[in-house]
């Protein structure tokens, strides 16, 4: 099913007006009224920028394995950004279990409406501008979007929390889906980041990500809505964005485009498959504890350099070079990424401890499976590969500085 809406976009949500303009809305006893018509919460869970990399793999997931995949219905509000294609889940049309609403989290009235509608268990957050390189360029969208975004999430659940009976209001959960880079960057031999580490966000991306969790914090703290937030490292796999790291490597080796490296490339991220984690977060809609924070990581802790030869290694076995040399050659190192973390690494303990999650795929297996993906599946990488995403990777590596090529390439098969 598809419902279409005229969203209110964030630019018309100026950001000194807005905070005054949702809170008069929300508070009004018109919204209690309508919201308190209602009867029981269902068995739907309202999801939140569904139709991006891991709301994607999320949905299609718990379509076919979550607990309730019988009963449990999804109603996907996604608005549709250049991030977003509906068309990850095509596989779900005809499901009648399955509603699509393109519209914006922003937009208090449509929320609201979907709440009543709904009658939603639970509220998994998804969506939110995510890219660090764009919130460098344009940052505004990402303080609309995930503090303001997350900030009318968190007030309608509060109002249609308030109106839902004892039993039910102890069974919804609102869960806050973040970043491990809330807690800013480690050095070489530092403790990974446990749910205990203050924050201390470098980029605005991360910073607009810190915003709404300090703000699901204080909905639980000060209005007992039970939330749950999940801070997550890296993801890789099927439908990523062309514009992160790994998917960008893998179509830009296979056209023998240049592999851009942001400066020394010893910058090291922890990955994990993104289907590891879909089952986190269906691990912490069932069991998690209202108020708690986990982390989630794959213990797979890797310099950029490494990620990017293991993926030309993998491309030359996969798809061998006519002239039969390596792919290692296209690398080039590029201008760094201004206020570049150094290093992310995530302590998982609590997660594992609490919930009994932890991941089931190696790096290794988990890069084979997502490059055999992007080699499947060119019919989708085609259609996200629109004149805005040229435009932007114009816009990001045009003007970018080389700093030098082949570094890699020239020093052998062994690992660099
Ligand atoms: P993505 O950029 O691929 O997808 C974001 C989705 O949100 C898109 O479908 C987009 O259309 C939608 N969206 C954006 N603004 C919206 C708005 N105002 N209203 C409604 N929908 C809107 O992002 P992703 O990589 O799938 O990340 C999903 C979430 O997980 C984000 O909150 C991100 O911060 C978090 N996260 C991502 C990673 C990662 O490695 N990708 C790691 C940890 C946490
Ligand atoms: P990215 O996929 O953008 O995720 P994040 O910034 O959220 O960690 O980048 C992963 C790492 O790869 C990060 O250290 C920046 C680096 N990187 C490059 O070296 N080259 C690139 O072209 C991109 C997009 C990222």
């Amino acid at each position: 099913m598809l419902i279409s809406t005229r969203a209110k976009t964030p630019a018309e949500l100026p950001l000194n007006g807005a905070g005054l303009k949702l809170s008069c809305y929300l508070i009004s006893p018109v919204l209690y009224r309508i919201l308190g018509a209602m009867k029981r919460i269902s068995e739907t869970i309202l999801v939140t920028g569904g139709a991006g990399f891991i709301g994607a793999n999320f949905i299609l997931n718990w379509m076919k394995t979550g607990p309730r995949a019988k009963t449990g219905s999804v109603v996907n509000l996604d608005l549709l950004t250049y991030a977003g294609n509906a068309a990850n889940l095509a596989s779900l049309a005809g499901d009648n279990r399955y509603t699509f609403v393109r519209g914006d989290i922003c937009d208090a009235e449509l929320v609201g409406s979907l709440l009543k509608k709904y009658r939603p268990r639970a509220i998994v957050h998804f969506a939110a501008e995510s890219h660090v390189d764009r919130s460098i360029t344009s940052p505004q969208k990402f303080v609309s979007t995930n503090v303001l975004g997350t900030f009318t999430l968190l007030e309608l659940a509060r109002v249609y929390c308030a109106v839902l009976d004892e039993s039910d209001r102890e069974a919804f959960r609102f869960l806050h889906v973040s970043t491990d880079e809330v807690y800013g960057s480690l050095r070489p031999r530092d403790a990974a980041f446990s749910e205990e580490t203050p924050y201390a966000p470098n980029s605005p991306y991360a910073a607009s990500k810190a915003g709404s969790d300090h703000l699901a914090r204080a909905y639980f703290h000060t209005f007992k809505l039970p939330v749950v937030t999940t801070n997550c490292s890296n993801n890789y796999g099927p439908f990523q964005f062309p514009e992160k790291l790994i998917p960008l490597t893998i179509l830009n080796a296979l056209e023998g485009k240049p592999l851009p490296v942001y400066g020394d490339g010893k910058n090291v991220r922890d990955w994990l498959f993104v289907e590891d984690h879909c089952a986190a977060i269906r691990a912490v809609l069932e069991r998690g504890r209202p108020g708690q924070t986990y982390n989630i990581g794959g213990n797979s802790e890797r310099a950029n350099i490494d990620v990017v030869t293991q993926i030309c290694d993998l491309l030359d076995e996969m798809r061998p070079l006519e002239s039969g040399g390596s792919r290692r050659r296209l690398i080039t190192f590029v201008e760094d990424r201004p206020g570049h973390d150094r290093r992310y690494a995530i302590d998982a303990r609590k997660i594992r401890r609490e919930l009994g999650w932890k991941p089931a795929e190696t790096f290794e297996h988990g890069l084979g499976k997502t490059v055999r993906w992007y080699l499947d599946n060119s019919e989708w990488v085609n259609s996200v590969r629109t004149g805005a995403y040229r435009d932007w990777i114009e816009k990001n590596y045009g003007e970018r500085g080389t700093l030098k090529t082949n570094q890699v390439a020239r020093s052998g098969k062994g690992k660099a």
